[in-house]
């Protein structure tokens, strides 16, 4: 094996900025990671323990971990409730974005310096490094804000896929969608308003509803509407403003889906990507039969997975987010900063209701 080639901090000053705290020039050994040895409450089975690094073979790359948010299917693959699960013991977290550090003898793809985030899900994020093979990662670019990069490889390629690939929207056509505060709603709603398509935003009743939608609609949210809403007359007044939705995007299921169906036009489309009511879609016949509506589901892992051979689709995707980051039209969502010490009170924080801020692990 040939000796790999190391890392001397090449960030640009912005991004040495941000993590003024990290230079390395010798290889690390171990790191610290969350790890779950069976599944259960999360803020009861995820352990912070040290752990030995194997040594960078000649297709790996040692990889230091800058950032890493908590998202919904983490908290599923802990619980042992989503449809892909590790083996145990295992790393959690899916996403994220890491500096590499060193590289093996026969890495092409990657080079020291270069930031990268998750091919695929499983990768085990939440760590302060890790030894990955090269065919795991995607480089980033690293002038853009270090949130957006940790929150870029889930929910905006999940936003911009359900926005590209189920209808042929037009500047004046309009998206519905509900959990419209989540981090893949308020991807939506930014790629939307850059491509000139209308969203009608739906999200839960609360009592800070003016203060959300506010700031949805500084994202560039259409109109934003309660879920009550869905089921009132106001909805006739709301298209006379804007054309009934092409496309449906449902994150929630239940009820939620229902009523988004019954707005939708003749033969749009629902795509339904996340359960958060973990109740099942029902599809009123009527919506079958007379607007012959097509229900579709979504899944970014499988897209990258049926992708796995076509570098460019993926590129072309990561470049198009990235531009609208740099434009200043897609911003990460609201984020909580902790340490991988302040653990329980991250998973804690990511599971409660109306939170309107993700859980970001800082390394
Ligand atoms: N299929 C895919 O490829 C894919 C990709 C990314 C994400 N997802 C899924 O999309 C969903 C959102 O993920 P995210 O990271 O964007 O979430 P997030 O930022 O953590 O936000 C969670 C959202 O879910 C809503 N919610 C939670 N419990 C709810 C309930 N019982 N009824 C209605 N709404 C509820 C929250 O609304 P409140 O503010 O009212 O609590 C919030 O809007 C998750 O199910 C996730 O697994 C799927």
């Amino acid at each position: 094996m040939n000796p790999p080639r190391r890392y001397e901090d090449q960030r640009t000053p912005a991004a040495s900025a941000q993590h003024a705290s990290f230079s390395t020039t010798a290889s690390v050994k171990d790191c610290k990671a969350l790890v779950y040895k069976s599944h259960g409450d999360p803020a009861q089975v995820v352990q912070l323990e040290s752990m030995a690094l194997p040594a960078v073979g000649d297709s790996s790359v040692l990889v230091k971990m800058l950032a890493a948010p908590i998202n919904p299917s983490d908290i599923n693959m802990v619980q042992g409730t989503y449809a892909i699960l590790p083996d145990l013991p295992a790393v959690g977290g899916n996403e994220g974005v890491g500096v590499v550090t060193e590289v093996g003898s026969q890495v092409t793809s990657l080079k020291v310096g270069d930031w990268v985030i998750p091919r695929d899900a499983g990768l085990g994020t939440w760590r302060t490094a890790a030894v990955f093979s090269e065919k795991a990662l995607t480089p980033v670019p690293s002038d853009i804000p270090l949130l957006s990069a940790a929150t870029l490889g889930v929910n905006p390629c999940t936003a911009f896929r359900m926005l590209s690939d189920f209808e042929a929207l037009r500047p004046g056509d309009s998206v519905i969608q509900n959990a419209a505060n989540s981090g893949v709603g308020q991807a939506v709603i930014q790629i939307a308003a850059a491509r000139g398509i209308h969203t009608i935003n739906v999200v839960r009743d609360r009592p800070d509803f003016q203060q959300l939608s506010d700031r949805l609609q500084e994202l560039g949210a259409s109109h934003v509407i309660k879920e009550e809403t869905l089921r009132k007359p106001e909805m006739k007044e709301l298209f006379k403003k804007v054309p009934r939705p092409r496309l449906a995007l449902n994150g929630v299921g239940g009820k939620s889906a229902t009523e988004l169906l019954r707005h939708l036009q003749s033969t749009g489309t629902m795509v339904t990507y996340g359960g958060m009511a973990k109740q099942p879609v029902t599809v009123p016949v009527s919506a079958l039969i007379f607007k012959d509506v097509k229900v579709r589901g979504f899944w970014v892992t499988q897209w990258k997975r049926d992708h796995a051979h076509d570098e460019g689709a993926l590129r072309d995707m990561l470049a198009q987010l990235c531009a609208l980051i740099r434009e200043g039209k897609l911003s990460p969502p609201a984020c909580t900063e902790l340490g991988l010490q302040d653990h329980a009170k991250a998973l804690a924080s990511a599971m409660q209701p109306f939170a309107s801020s993700k859980q970001v692990l800082v390394m």
